[in-house]
């Protein structure tokens, strides 16, 4: 990803700027200064220094220099937390989950709407290159059906890698499927009949809950809050009330909030499933996604008896259109195995392949790394963006993985009608009432995903929906 130099610099320092070596109020280096202290042109360094007042990060005092602006981001207060627990639920299917999907995928929209990584990596190259090479020496063709798990060499990368989230398993505990959403429908068919009742964190991802539908389940809702994921008590509470069968959630980095589950948290949940001996489908697409140094754990790494399914793709990483997920189920592997089998005997070898040659490379670690500095600078323009541009008492999460935030609207301002008015000025988002299998409940939120590089279009289509956001208001 080759940015310009001037827009390299300004991330450079916006970067100071959030690590607080920069502080509020504190002058900036002058423009010479700079230029000479990282080898640039002065003009170089007025461009960043123009960037930087236009991210609303810095200020021009005149005679004097450029100064850090105090940061309106850190007055946005975070989506408030839905206490109760209503009973179990068929999930309603949603034409307008479809219409998300489609109007996405569509160039002529603006895109906030779904969760697609950014194309702008480097490693989507070495990508292209690693199937070309495998075409060209590795025999994928006339070898009849592969593994019932899938190819050898992608469940040994995986295992390989599991170890930095806390798990270990060997390449024989791994099952590749069909993406993130195949595995987990794979998890929900072993081990749940029709009427049976899931537990899933509230708010979740539509996908998850119109796989659940699909297979005659319901559906219960724990809260979760924006500091620490679903409410262990809550849990606690729904299992004493209700038979629930399965727990499904996404404790690093949920979609669409963006929390991460503290450890504490994921131990505790651990004991509670072990007391009401409940399996708990772990769904840790966003995991190597996080801002911080430390890669998260997964709650899996807190189970000694097999009682997490842990399943993930590379749709987040490295491209959605590979189609590879995996699941590591514990003490349910041959249910899965089986599962696995029925839903389609035949897996395509070539990219589960070229996957495994991508993560064995120590350049898949440095995208890693890449994609997520891109990742934090640009879900703090978001949240500088959402202050300059929608009405005062908008709230909006601060996610500390991924490439998702859920903002909710002031003055009761209806997030579907946000969505259809939107739409019509090109612009994307995910109305709320599709991450519940209530459709009132988050009737004044949306997601909004923040994958891709602040554009001017883009930055425009976030003036749009505040604007909108100011016109729906009652
Ligand atoms: C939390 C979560 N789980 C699963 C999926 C689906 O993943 P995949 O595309 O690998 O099937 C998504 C996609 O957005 C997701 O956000």
């Amino acid at each position: 990803m080759d940015l310009p130099l001037y827009k390299q610099l300004s991330e450079d320092i916006a970067g100071q700027i959030r690590r607080d070596i920069y502080k509020t109020g504190e002058k900036l280096p002058s423009v010479r200064k700079l230029a000479l202290q990282r080898h640039v042109s002065v003009s170089t360094v007025v461009t960043a220094y123009n960037t930087l007042e236009d991210w609303g990060l810095i200020e021009v005092r005149p005679k004097s220099g450029y100064y850090v602006r105090a940061q309106a981001r850190k007055a946005l207060a975070l989506p408030k937390i839905m206490q109760s627990t209503p009973p179990p639920k068929q999930v309603s299917s949603s034409q307008l989950v479809m219409d998300v999907m489609r109007d996405s995928s569509d160039p002529r929209y603006v895109s906030l709407g779904a969760a697609i990584p950014s194309s702008d990596f480097s490693i989507l190259t070495q990508l292209k290159k690693a199937f070309g090479q495998i075409v060209r020496t590795e025999s994928f063709l006339g070898i009849g059906y592969d593994s019932t798990k899938g190819s050898d060499p992608l469940r040994r990368q995986l295992a390989r890698r599991a170890v930095d989230s806390g798990v270990h398993v060997s390449p024989e505990d791994i099952v590749i499927t069909a993406g993130c959403q195949g595995a987990i429908g794979l998890c929900l068919r072993a081990l749940c009949q029709p009427g049976d009742i899931v537990a899933v964190e509230t708010p979740s991802y539509y996908g998850l809950l119109q796989l659940i539908e699909s297979l005659g389940l319901k559906v219960i809702e724990i809260p979760s809050d924006p500091h620490n994921g679903m409410s262990i008590e809550a849990f606690k509470l729904a299992l004493e009330q209700w038979p629930i069968k399965i727990l499904l959630g996404v404790p690093n980095f949920s979609n669409p909030v963006g929390t991460l589950m503290p450890d504490e948290n994921k131990q505790q949940l651990v004991s509670l499933l072990y007391e009401y001996d409940i399996p708990f489908i772990e769904d840790d697409i966003y995991g190597e996604l996080g801002y911080s140094d430390q890669r998260p754990k997964a709650v899996k790494a807190f189970d000694t008896k097999g009682q997490v399914l842990l399943c993930s793709s590379v749709s987040k990483v490295l491209e959605p259109q590979l189609g590879l997920g995996w699941v590591m189920p514990g003490r349910y592997l041959e249910e899965i195995e089986y599962e696995r089998f029925l839903s389609s005997s035949s897996h395509f070898r070539l990219p589960q392949l070229a996957v495994a040659e991508i993560l064995s490379r120590g350049s898949f670690d440095r995208h890693l790394r890449a994609a997520r500095e891109s990742y934090l600078q640009r879900r703090d323009r978001l949240i500088d963006l959402v202050c300059n541009y929608f009405p005062e008492n908008t709230r909006l999460s601060k996610p500390q993985g991924g490439f998702v935030a859920w903002l909710q609207l002031p003055n009761k301002v209806d997030a579907t009608q946000l969505y259809l008015e939107a739409k019509r000025k090109g612009v994307i988002i995910a109305p709320g009432e599709i991450f519940s299998s209530n459709p009132k409940k988050y009737r004044h939120f949306i997601r909004l995903s923040y994958a891709n590089d602040w554009t001017k279009e883009r930055e425009q289509a976030i003036n749009t929906l505040g604007a909108l956001a100011r016109e729906l208001a009652p």
